[in-house]
């Protein structure tokens, strides 16, 4: 019989109420408890989407012996805290991206994993889908010669609302760890880590990032030219030039989107079929903590704690290159004077 896991959400905001909506597609996913720093909240979140139980604070939450895997769904901010949290109780912790907001942080969440012998793993939710499945094997295939560039955009015009994470400097506020993370996340996985970043940056009202247009070189001589943005709207797509052709990831590439490809010698662009899906594509990654708990894991193969390293390694030289601080949790080192003299420039 298959083994049944009690869910419990930690933080009650926008994602949280996605990702619990498509945890109902999965037979052994239990919703058992819901937690927000503030009790009626959780009350309301648990009732309209249906967990048992509801938590006025995180702490009691990861208190409930019941709780099998938590779900982080506050600002990045707070990752490095609420992920100790539940691993210090040993829950399985499935933690939203950005996954920390500088490697320094990503690493001790690992180390904690390891010390507690717990599941830990970026809910990085592109990694699973169909379609960049697919892309991914289309690649590696080589059909359509070597790769040579990525391209890949992820743009909206966000409100420009102050209170909200997206521009809170504190809460890790900037286009970067929020969208910016999936450009790098396409490159990272076709190319891998760069040898050359070099960066362009405009910041916005609040004196955060708003929007980054990053170049990066490899060492086999391919180059990738990378977008996010908050300050306008883009067509949201990932594009792979091969030598003999491309693939085009269309809009909103990171999740459900149609892969396009075009090799020397066709007239027109084909369409790949991909599977549909279901829901909003969460469920994907939730099944796969399921199966690498029932395999008895503590790192996924798939979203490994070296993919989740890279990727918060680059995101620091990223931000090193354009001078993006984040003061409540970079380190004070010799170079940060020279970051913000960079940015008052
Ligand atoms: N994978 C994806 O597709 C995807 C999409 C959107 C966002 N995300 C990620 O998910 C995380 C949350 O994003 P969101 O859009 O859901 O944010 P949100 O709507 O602002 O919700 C965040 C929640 O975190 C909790 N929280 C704890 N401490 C907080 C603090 N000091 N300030 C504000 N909220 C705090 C709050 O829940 P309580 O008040 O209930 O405690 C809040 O509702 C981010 O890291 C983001 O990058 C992922």
């Amino acid at each position: 019989m298959t083994k049944q896991y009690r869910w419990a959400i930690l933080g009650c905001g926008k994602i949280a109420r996605k990702f619990a909506e498509d945890l109902k597609l999965l037979p052994n996913a239990v919703l058992y408890a819901a937690a927000s720093r503030n009790l009626k909240r959780a009350q309301q979140f648990a009732n309209e989407i249906g967990f048992e139980k509801a938590y006025g604070s995180y702490t009691e939450l990861v208190e409930d012996p019941k709780v099998d895997i938590v779900y982080i769904a506050t600002p990045h901010s707070h990752h490095h805290e609420h992920a100790l949290l539940c691993l210090t109780h040993k829950k399985a912790t499935l933690c939203e991206k950005a996954f920390a907001i500088n490697a320094r942080e990503a690493r001790e969440m690992i180390a904690c994993a390891k010390e507690n012998n717990t599941f830990l793993m970026e809910a990085f939710w592109t990694r699973f889908q169909p379609a960049f499945l697919k892309a991914t094997e289309i690649l590696e295939s080589e059909k359509l010669g070597k790769l040579k560039m990525v391209r890949s955009d992820f743009a909206f015009n966000a409100e420009k609302d102050a209170s909200q994470r997206l521009y809170n400097i504190d809460l890790g506020g900037g286009s970067l760890l929020d969208i910016g993370i999936y450009p790098i996340f396409a490159s990272l996985m076709a190319l891998g880590k760069p040898t050359e970043i070099k960066t362009h940056t405009q910041f916005g009202f609040t004196n955060c990032e708003e929007s980054i247009i990053m170049s990066f070189k490899y060492a086999n001589n391919a180059m990738a030219s990378l977008v996010s943005s908050f300050a306008s709207h883009s067509s949201i797509q990932t594009e792979y030039w091969c030598e003999q052709g491309y693939l085009r990831l269309n809009k909103r590439w990171f999740a459900n989107a149609q892969i396009s490809i075009w090799e020397k010698g066709m007239e027109l662009e084909e369409v790949v079929p991909v599977e549909p899906i279901e829901g909003k594509g969460y469920q994907y990654e939730a099944a796969h903590v399921m199966q690498c708990l029932d395999a008895g894991k503590i790192e996924s193969d798939m979203m490994s704690f070296q993919i989740t390293l890279d990727q918060l390694e680059i995101l620091d030289r990223v931000r090193a290159d354009a001078g993006i601080v984040f003061p409540k949790h970079d380190f004070k080192s010799p170079n940060e004077n020279e970051l913000l003299a960079k940015r008052a420039e």
